[in-house]
């Protein structure tokens, strides 16, 4: 018998394609917003524009990016501005073609071209865990990323796709983890750890939701992004109400952790939190003084700005003396 010959016609299977079993992105986004009231009585808080673009663009740019190409929107009630920014506009891109501003155009299309993008309704805007669990009809039985629209990862950063590719060789469900001063911890889940033997990777032993700062097993805190095993349906139907009597993804987290199929990502990039006021006044400008467009004229006017704020704060410490 001679040598099977493979024809050389035969399609060679593209190893990221046919390996890759995490294709969809759940985006919890049916909060009330209460802290950036009197904004958000009419506005969702995932509209507020980081410099041009409402922040849960950027959350859905980063899916997208780490390949992502479903993304499922748990939305509620006064959230249709979401559904409308992923849409089309018909009557906007009509108006700017016969214009001919291809610029405007595109900003206006892009949303709707990131991905398949499809929304459901949480009904009451319970917890996160309640909110992960709400999606399970649509993710089916493939492992799947859960982005919170409140952190935002800088869109230079890597994070998710890194995540992507740690589920796809160690099974299991990966969370992302940020070291954060002891006296911020009680803000975040918490992961005790152990080395796993691999650069940057975690083995994930238990995870508590904002423990106080003497009962924090690390200061590894849980960030807003996850790729999770479809075992955690299960989990989430049966765990109970956790801390503030909610149902805590964190809580069915932690039961997995305890089976050892919970890895960390540690992740030491930037990221803001655009669900606090002043961080998210830090990300307008920062991500302000990174655009190409508006960097160098905006950044120049900082400068001056702070320059301005010193002088008057030396003058005051004078007039006070
Ligand atoms: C949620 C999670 C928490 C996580 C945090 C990250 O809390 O419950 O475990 O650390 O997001 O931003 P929230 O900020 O919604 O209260």
């Amino acid at each position: 018998m001679g040598r099977m010959i493979v024809p050389h016609t035969t399609p060679t299977p593209d190893p990221d394609r046919t390996a890759r079993t995490v294709r969809k992105a759940v985006v919890p986004a049916a909060g009330l917003g209460t802290r950036f009231l009197p904004a958000t009585k009419a506005t969702p808080k995932e509209m507020l524009p980081v410099v041009d673009k409402p922040a849960i663009q950027y959350v859905v740019e980063e899916a997208a990016a780490a390949g992502l190409d479903d993304v499922l929107m748990i939305t509620g009630r006064h959230k249709r501005a979401i559904e409308d920014h992923f849409d089309h506009a018909f009557e906007l891109e009509q108006a700017l073609a016969a214009k001919g501003d291809t610029v405007r155009l595109d900003a206006v299309r892009d949303p709707a071209r990131l991905a398949d993008i499809h929304h459901i309704r949480q009904g009451d805007p319970l917890s996160l865990g309640h909110a992960v669990l709400c999606a399970r009809h649509h993710v089916g039985d493939q492992p799947f990323a859960v982005l919170l629209s409140d952190d935002l990862i800088d869109p230079r950063e890597t994070l998710l796709s890194r995540m992507v590719e740690v589920r796809e060789r160690r099974e299991g469900s990966v969370v992302a983890l940020m070291e954060v001063p002891p006296e911020q911890i009680h803000l975040y889940g918490c992961a005790a750890v152990e080395p796993s033997g691999e650069d940057g990777v975690v083995r994930v032993t238990g995870l508590v939701e904002k423990p106080s700062r003497e009962d924090a097993p690390s200061r590894y805190a849980v960030i807003g992004r996850y790729v999770l095993d479809p075992s955690v349906f299960d989990i989430l139907e049966h765990t109970p109400p956790g801390r503030g009597g909610e149902i805590q993804l964190t809580d069915a987290l932690q039961e997995m952790a305890a089976g050892g199929t919970v890895h960390g990502v540690v992740f030491d990039g930037l990221r803001y939190d655009t669900g606090d006021k002043a961080d998210y006044l830090r990300t307008v400008v920062r991500l302000a003084c990174d655009r190409a467009d508006l960097g160098p004229e905006f950044t120049a006017w900082l400068k001056e700005f702070v320059a301005g704020l010193e002088n008057a704060g030396a003058e005051r410490e004078r007039l006070a003396a």
